[in-house]
């Protein structure tokens, strides 16, 4: 059994209606380069492996086809392109790493594959990419497109961008470079070759104009949850997200991608999930549930509606009094929108011949955009031994991504000041090496 690795979902702590909480940052600049620089220092010291910043460049305007209740909440909005932080978090921190997303829909590969480059570079060999096919038509409307491409094709063109980024940061080997101070003689042109790549996608010449970073290539990750994009994290990444909460569907995820692994020809054991989980915390079981019973307080319909229309790409304003959950995961997918995530839970729970009204299925889209559907609430202790069973239960391979805290930075405080420790002090813990390459210390 491998240890336990854990990371901070940082993507949008700041909002989803918990900004004006209690503990969170309200009152100073948002966003303050100095308070994600705090929180990489607590984090790194409790012993985390991994901060992780998530990517969508829209407004949430999925809802009802408008952008006003993200707006009024703050709903996955505002976002920053956390790169430049990433870099301000990396000078200030020695041994946690660092994970960004960018879409393979809208992106190109080479400026990807540059940038990751460099942040290599800054990080001392700590960044991770998140590549993600992006099911969020207020993302496409940003890059030229009327509607989001077909999900097999967006699927299609992800593996495409990712052997163009591979072979771009293959393209000059760490052995190429010579600079030889006598003869003045840099690099050695017959190690650094054109990659001359022409697909169905992009058409990318190569090589890479950047100097070789010190993990060579980005750990890469990928959160797919259907079968295509299970095959896709099959393919290439190297650690892989995965929704938490209902053991069956982790159970299914783990099957779904170990399978695929083993049809690459790759070790199902190196390969690692992240489970996305919300973690409640107190000192005494009564403080972790009047927090919680505070996260219930503060989501309107449309916040809610704003958020789970969002990450589905569906407008579920349009679910009448009464559904079948099977019938609706087929709208979604005849839409190009991902049936997975919440709904495919809501089906793993219930089952797709599940008849609900409509008021139940936003009171499930209430628990998942509050997080409480894949939650672990508790003492330290509580939750650690949540932990600790739920990471039997899913092939003890990876660890987890804590999402949603309660406010931002205190809820990410108490993780890393309360339970990250106790997990130290059970030994489930994967090793840090201190100054340590993000890959080693992501090892399965
Ligand atoms: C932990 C986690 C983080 C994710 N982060 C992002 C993200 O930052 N941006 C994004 O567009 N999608 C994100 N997703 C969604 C996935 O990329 C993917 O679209 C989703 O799991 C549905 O899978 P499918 O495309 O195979 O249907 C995330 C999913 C998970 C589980």
């Amino acid at each position: 059994m491998s240890g336990m690795h854990v990371a901070f979902d940082l993507s949008f702590t700041h909002t989803e209606g918990r900004w004006a909480r209690p503990g969170s940052w309200v009152g100073r600049a948002f966003p303050d380069v100095r308070m994600f620089q705090e929180i990489a220092v607590t984090a790194e010291r409790a012993g985390m492996h991994l901060l992780f910043f998530g990517d969508g460049s829209g407004i949430p305007d999925t809802w009802r086809g408008s952008i006003d209740p993200a707006v009024e909440w703050g709903v996955q909005w505002p976002r920053q392109d956390m790169s430049p932080f990433i870099a301000a978090m990396a000078g200030v921190t020695r041994d946690i790493g660092f994970g960004l997303t960018y879409s393979s829909t809208f992106m190109h590969p080479f400026y990807v594959a540059r940038l990751l480059n460099s942040l290599d570079h800054v990080t001392a060999g700590r960044i991770a990419f998140n590549v993600v096919a992006s099911s969020r038509s207020a993302d496409a409307a940003n890059y030229g497109f009327d509607q989001l491409l077909e999900h097999g094709l967006r699927y299609e063109r992800m593996e495409e961008f990712v052997e163009v980024c591979q072979a771009l940061w293959d393209s000059v080997p760490a052995e190429a470079i010579v600079m030889d101070r006598e003869t003045g003689r840099f690099a050695d042109p017959s190690k650094v070759a054109a990659i001359g790549h022409e697909g169905q996608f992009f058409k990318v010449k190569g090589p890479l104009s950047t100097m070789p970073s010190p993990q060579g290539r980005p750990v890469l990750v990928q959160a797919g949850n259907s079968p295509r994009g299970v095959a896709a994290s099959a393919k290439f990444a190297d650690v892989v997200f995965g929704f938490g909460g209902a053991v069956a569907s982790q159970q299914r995820h783990r099957r779904m991608l170990d399978e695929a692994l083993a049809a690459e020809g790759r070790d199902p054991r190196q390969v690692g999930i992240l489970w996305a989980t919300q973690v409640i915390v107190g000192r005494t079981e009564d403080e972790a549930r009047t927090r919680r019973d505070a996260v219930l307080e503060f989501w309107s319909e449309d916040a809610v509606g704003a958020y789970i229309s969002h990450n589905a790409g569906f407008d579920f304003s349009r679910v009448p009094e009464r559904i079948v959950l099977g019938e609706l995961a087929e709208q979604i997918r005849a839409a190009q929108a991902s049936p997975g995530g919440f709904v495919g839970s809501l089906i793993d729970e219930c089952g797709p011949d599940h008849e609900i009204s409509r008021a139940e299925f936003f009171e499930h889209g209430w628990r998942s955009a509050t997080g409480l559907d894949h939650s672990a609430i508790g003492t330290p202790a509580q939750v650690a031994d949540q932990l600790e069973e739920n990471f039997a239960a899913t092939g003890s391979r990876g660890g987890y991504m804590f999402t949603t805290p309660l406010a931002t930075p205190s809820g990410l405080a108490d993780i890393a000041e309360l339970l990250v420790p106790e997990l130290g002090r059970r030994g489930v813990l994967a090793p840090r090496t201190p100054g340590g390459l993000l890959r080693e210390n992501l090892r399965a």
